[in-house]
Order: structure tokens, then sequence, then C-alpha cells
């Protein structure tokens, strides 16, 4: 049997991970950051020994906040994944490192491949994309899963902040003007599962939904599945809401090495959004 190790492990995606490694069978330690800090590199060797798999979901997210706590988000995301990668690399555990499509400039026109060049425009970004650089330069037996514009029970998101203003407020201006691929946490497990279970090559992959739309799209796909008037969202711009973080503009991302690898790429993100929309409103 494999045995897992999740760290950041009661994070949105973490818990959802170690829920879908253990529904399908698979022997799983969680590692929440009381259990294991990535910033330190004894503790990892200690957790990381006696597991043949570690999937590093540790990680700093406050985008914003990162552009003005640049050294404490690289001290988790870039030296953390290097620590893991180093202790999976000695134990001689394969290392799934999940990542962001926030390595991209986001400024392209077609979605963007898995070697396409990286060129992150905020600080969250570079230190994700350090964190690439590290776990595939220390451990050779490594996938980077970038994921995107994640949702999902465990955490505070777009989705369940659109269920909670849609009883809040009549109306709600949403950005019309930045394109992604909405993405369930639950599908991105899965995907992760797939992909070390299938046995695919190391490398990039990205664990994003089919399909795209924007914001606004979204969160009128979230009252219409809540079975509200999704004319209740307006459209507005990135520039009507000013945050610290550029955000960026075009952020699709493209699938082929799932193809290449003869493994199933992520459904559409309207499908799984109407599986998930259940567990995201639960007093519904
Ligand atoms: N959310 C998105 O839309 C999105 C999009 C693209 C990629 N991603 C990537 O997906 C992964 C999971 O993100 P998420 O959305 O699940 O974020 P999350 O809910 O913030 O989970 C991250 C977890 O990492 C923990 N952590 C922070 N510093 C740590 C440390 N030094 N040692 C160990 N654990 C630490 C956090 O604990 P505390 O809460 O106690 O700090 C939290 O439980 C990350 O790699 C992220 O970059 C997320």
């Amino acid at each position: 049997m494999t045995r897992w190790l999740v760290t950041g492990s009661a994070g949105m995606l973490g818990q959802d991970l170690v829920a879908v490694l253990d529904q399908a069978g698979h022997e799983v330690t969680p590692a929440p950051r009381s259990a294991l800090d990535v910033t330190d590199l004894p503790a990892c060797r200690v957790a990381v020994r006696g597991h043949d798999v570690v999937v590093n979901a540790a990680a700093w997210t406050a985008v914003d906040d990162a552009e003005t706590g640049e050294a404490q988000a690289f001290a988790v995301n870039a030296t953390g994944a290097a620590n893991v990668a180093r202790a999976c690399a000695e134990a001689g555990a394969q290392l799934v490192q999940v990542s962001t499509d926030y390595v991209f400039a986001g400024d392209a026109r077609s979605p963007y491949d898995e070697s396409a060049a990286q060129a992150p425009r905020s600080a969250y970004g570079r230190t994700k994309a350090a964190g690439e650089w590290a776990v595939t330069a220390l451990c050779p037996r490594s996938w980077v899963v970038r994921t995107a514009w994640l949702y999902g029970s465990g955490g505070p998101n777009f989705v369940s902040t659109m269920a909670r203003l849609a009883a809040e407020r009549e109306t709600l201006e949403v950005v019309d003007d930045q394109r992604g691929q909405p993405t369930w946490t639950v599908d991105v497990a899965r995907a992760v599962e797939r992909l070390v279970t299938g046995s695919a090559p190391y490398g990039a992959y990205h664990a994003t939904s089919a399909g795209e739309t924007t914001w606004y799209g979204l969160a009128r796909e979230v009252f219409a599945g809540l079975g509200l008037d999704p004319d209740r969202v307006r459209p507005t711009t990135t520039a009507a809401f000013p945050r610290p973080a550029r955000r960026p503009a075009y952020s699709v991302l493209g699938h082929e090495a799932w193809q290449r690898a003869g493994l199933a790429p992520l459904r559409d993100w309207r499908p799984a959004l109407a599986e998930a929309l259940p567990s995201m409103v639960p007093s519904r």
C-alpha cells in the first residue's frame, strides 16, 4: 500500500486531499502546520521518513499580504518547498508540489501550456515560481501541479463568498475582465491521485477545470446554481477594485501533459460547480 504524507493538510486543498486519498484506500498521514512547519528542515526529514509520496499543499496564500511580506512568503513557498523536496530526495519519496497560475504573466491570449515561460507579476507568484524551481532541482522524482481559482468546503473562497453575499445584498458588482478556470479542490485531489497512481512522467501538469469564464461569469453561475436570479450580478472592471497584488488578466492553463500521459484531465468547471455547491452552502 502506498503511504502518503500531505503537508498543509488543514488548508482548503489539504483537507480534500486527505479525504480523497483516504477514500481511495491509501494510507495517509495528514500533517497540518501545527504538526509540521515546512520552514523547519530537520522536522521535514522526520515527517517524510516512512512515506512513499508527499503532497506539499502547505503554502503562504495571502496574495496581497505577500506584496509587503515577500520574505515571509518566500520562507514558506520557496524555502519550505525546498526543505520538503530535499527530505523527499533523501528518503526516496516522490513529491507532488502544488503550484499556481500566478507563475505566469497573465497577459496571453491563448492557454498557457505546461512549459510556457514563467514571468510572475506578483510577490506571491515569484515565491511560488521559486518553489517550483527548488523542487525540480532538488527532487527529480517530482510533479509540479499548477492549479488556479480554487474553491472548496475547507476554506474561504470566491464561491462561498458569493453565496454569503447573495443572502446579504440585492446586487453585486463582480469583475468581468479576468479570465480563468474555476476549479473544485476535490477535482484537484482526484487528479493528483490519478497522476501518481497512473505513474505519469515527472514534470509540470495543470490541474484546472476545462472551459473558462470570468469572475462575473462564475458569480452568475453560483447564483443560478442556488436558484437565484443571476442578473443580480453586475459586471465591473479590475480598475474599479484596486488591490495590492496585480491579478493576472488571463489565467487559462492548457492540459496537454495529461493527454500525453494518457490520463484524463479535469472536467468542465460548470458540472463540477453544480456538484460542489451543496457542500459549499451547508445550510441549504
Ligand atoms: N486557493 C487558490 O485559489 C489557489 C490557486 C492556485 C494555487 N493554489 C495553491 O494550492 C495550494 C493549497 O492552497 P489552499 O487554497 O488550500 O490554501 P490554504 O487554505 O491557505 O492552505 C495552506 C495551508 O498551508 C499552511 N501553512 C502555511 N505556512 C505553513 C508552514 N510554514 N508550514 C506548514 N504549513 C503551512 C496553512 O496553515 P495556516 O492557515 O495555519 O497558516 C494552511 O493550512 C497552495 O500551494 C497554493 O499556492 C491555491
